[in-house]
């Protein structure tokens, strides 16, 4: 019997183990095949046919990476533009397209927008994080991608930084206890799923030490002064394992099949470089079969020579660069780093093998292209009626004196003002459809303000002033008008990254003096803020009768009025520490004055 011909390669054929379709095809490439898929580029930096020409593995779009028109369609369409391109070539390996739906697919207008992490550490609930993981892949594989540069698993320990309310809190456990529902909701599939074991590839991120910062040490150049973002970690070896790496840990236990690398150093060396945390300890010591992506243009600030750079990166164990412009350049350099013998092609076997194992898993090679079917899904109302209690449960009751709250809905005059309290911008906070997110109604959702009229009786009568000037409501006898109750939101403006570095975190003066002016203007005065972090509000309290930290709820802000009024309990209990004054920070559960906080890790008032 002569040998069959047409039998399709072990590497295509799904019956075939996963190992075994990975050696058929590392096998069959050559060396520009090989660098191509560790290399990762940004989508308006390529186009489909240089992904074609120079066998691109990956193309992600960084925050805010939307397509021209923001729609499911516009994006489906552009991922399988470059999806179709690398099926084409010779031996059609499909590209692994990422994005950071860090709270929802949030880049793509309509989409669900999910209170960010530091919201969800308030709940604590991690069945209600498998959950978000599960509708946030759905939304995803809508528009075609399947990897997704989530959870942030970083333990913030001084709430000056601007990512703060990426981590989940500043309590390692609780981060650990969140994060590894979340990767499997993202990563196990639906019922009638027919793809590979990994529904959308989860990415725990930054390796290592993302959130011990010193305040102060970022020493980043080309933007703008950074205080803590990307600075340095400065703890010895025990700390900084007890602290940090139990996420990790985890999460590799749980399947994690991609962890992004940090920029922040450890002890003055970057973990772009880090042979000894990448290679020894995640490849090493936790197993992790998966493969370390960098960070953007992470590596080009090992060093100033980019060829010491990349061969820095590589031999440490970094397996795909997000470099994520100049793609060229890289991969001139990394050739080169191979034919000279300063990265040995052992290393990029490696690096190759751990990028398939992951395209396998996520069954690529079978399924490259989006479900129309899903689009329904996107923004859909079973997503957003979870994405309103997840707000509803994170909410922190602070204080509530003289039983302001809940409201009575039947209450006769309520005045609200803020600029919060009537913007989704405000409420989603930074990597929402853009990355430093904006003020205003950039996607569609509940405001606040929608979720009071929706809530109230109709006797209520609710008058909303974003100034809080209300000088033009009357009550019987023709005087100015006291409300019974007022609610103020007061709210930062978004920030994302190092933009939102910032070393004084008391309330603006505007603020303090809209407080104020509502304060006159009312009978009870609640207070709403909606901030990444806490902020130092001690000279405001004696103010307020209520106040709530909302947090950054995303695009359901009706799930704060759901609780405001007492159709549901509060719930959420503080996963970071409050400060009374600035000067305490960086003040947290693991420094000697947390006793002198204003609000101590894990308070929150329950209804009685
Ligand atoms: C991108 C972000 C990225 C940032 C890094 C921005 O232009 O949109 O995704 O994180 O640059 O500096
Ligand atoms: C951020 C990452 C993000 C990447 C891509 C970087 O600036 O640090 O968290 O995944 O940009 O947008």
């Amino acid at each position: 019997m002569p040998e069959p011909t047409t039998s399709p390669p072990i590497y295509k054929d799904p019956a075939q183990p996963s190992e075994a379709r990975i050696a058929d095809l590392l096998a069959r490439m050559t060396l520009a095949e090989k660098i191509g898929q560790m290399t990762q580029v940004e989508k308006n930096s390529v186009t489909p046919k240089a992904v074609a020409k120079y066998f691109i593995g990956s193309v992600l779009s960084g925050g805010g990476g939307s397509p021209p028109k923001n729609t499911v369609a516009v994006w489906a369409e552009m991922v399988a533009s470059f999806q179709q391109a690398a099926l084409e070539t010779r031996l059609g390996i499909p590209i692994l397209y990422g994005v950071d739906a860090v709270h929802g697919h949030a880049n793509l207008e309509g989409a669900t927008v999910f209170p960010h992490n530091i919201g969800l550490g308030a709940v604590d609930d991690p069945d209600l994080m498998f959950a978000i993981g599960q509708a946030t892949a759905v939304e995803m594989r809508a528009t075609g991608i399947h990897w997704n540069f989530a959870p942030v698993v970083s333990i913030p320990q001084d709430i000056r930084w601007g990512r703060t309310y990426e981590g989940y809190s500043e309590d390692t456990t609780l981060v650990t206890r969140l994060a590894v529902p979340y990767l499997q909701g993202l990563q196990t599939p639906p019922e009638n799923w027919s793809g590979g074991p990994i529904y959308v590839l989860a990415t725990p991120k930054h390796y290592l030490g993302d959130g011990g910062t010193a305040f102060g040490s970022s020493k980043t150049i080309n933007i703008q002064p950074f205080l803590l973002d990307q600075g340095d970690t400065r703890l010895t070896e025990a700390e900084l394992r007890a602290l940090f790496l139990p996420p990790y840990q985890a999460a590799v236990e749980a399947g994690a099949l991609s962890i992004m690398a940090s920029f922040n150093s450890w002890n003055g060396d970057k973990l772009h470089a880090h042979h000894y945390l990448l290679n020894e300890v995640l490849k090493g010591e936790l197993g992790f079969e998966g493969f370390i992506v960098s960070d953007w243009q992470a590596i080009d600030q090992i060093s100033d020579d980019y060829d010491a750079a990349v061969v820095a990166a590589i031999n440490a164990g970094i397996d795909m660069v997000m470099t994520p412009y100049d793609y060229k350049t890289f991969i001139d350099s990394l050739t080169r780093a191979v034919n000279e013998g300063s990265v040995s092609i052992e290393r990029i076997d490696d690096a190759v093998e751990r990028i398939l194992r992951a395209k396998f898993a996520l069954g690529l090679f079978e399924q490259p292209f989006s479900d129309p079917a899903l689009v329904e899904a996107v923004g859909s109302q079973d997503h957003r009626s979870l994405a309103r209690q997840a707000v509803r449960q994170s909410l922190v009751l602070l204080k509530n004196e003289h039983r302001t709250l809940p409201v009575p809905k039947d209450t006769p005059l309520i005045f609200v003002a803020g600029e919060g309290a009537e913007n989704i911008g405000l409420q989603a906070g930074g990597w929402t459809i853009e990355w430093q997110g904006k003020s205003g109604m950039i996607t569609p959702g509940t405001t606040i303000l929608e979720g009071i009229q929706a809530a109230i009786s109709p006797g209520t009568q609710v008058e909303y002033n974003r100034f809080g000037r209300f000088d033009q409501v009357f009550d019987a006898s023709g005087q100015p008008a006291i409300a019974d109750i007022g609610i103020v939101v007061i709210s930062e403006q978004p920030y994302a990254e190092g933009v939102g570095d910032q070393a004084d975190l008391t309330l603006a003066q505007a603020d303090s003096d809209l407080i104020a002016r509502a304060r006159e203007r009312c009978q009870k005065l609640v207070v709403i803020l909606l901030s990444g972090r806490p902020l130092v509000l001690s000279d405001q309290l004696p103010m307020m009768d209520a106040l709530v930290a909302a947090w950054l709820p995303g695009s359901e802000g009706a799930g704060v009025a759901d609780v405001l009024f007492g159709d549901y309990p509060f719930n959420g209990r503080l996963p970071y520490t409050w400060p009374w004054t600035n000067d305490q920070l960086p003040l947290n559960i693991h420094n000697a004055q947390s006793g002198e906080a204003l609000f101590p890790f894990g308070f929150g008032l329950l209804e009685e």
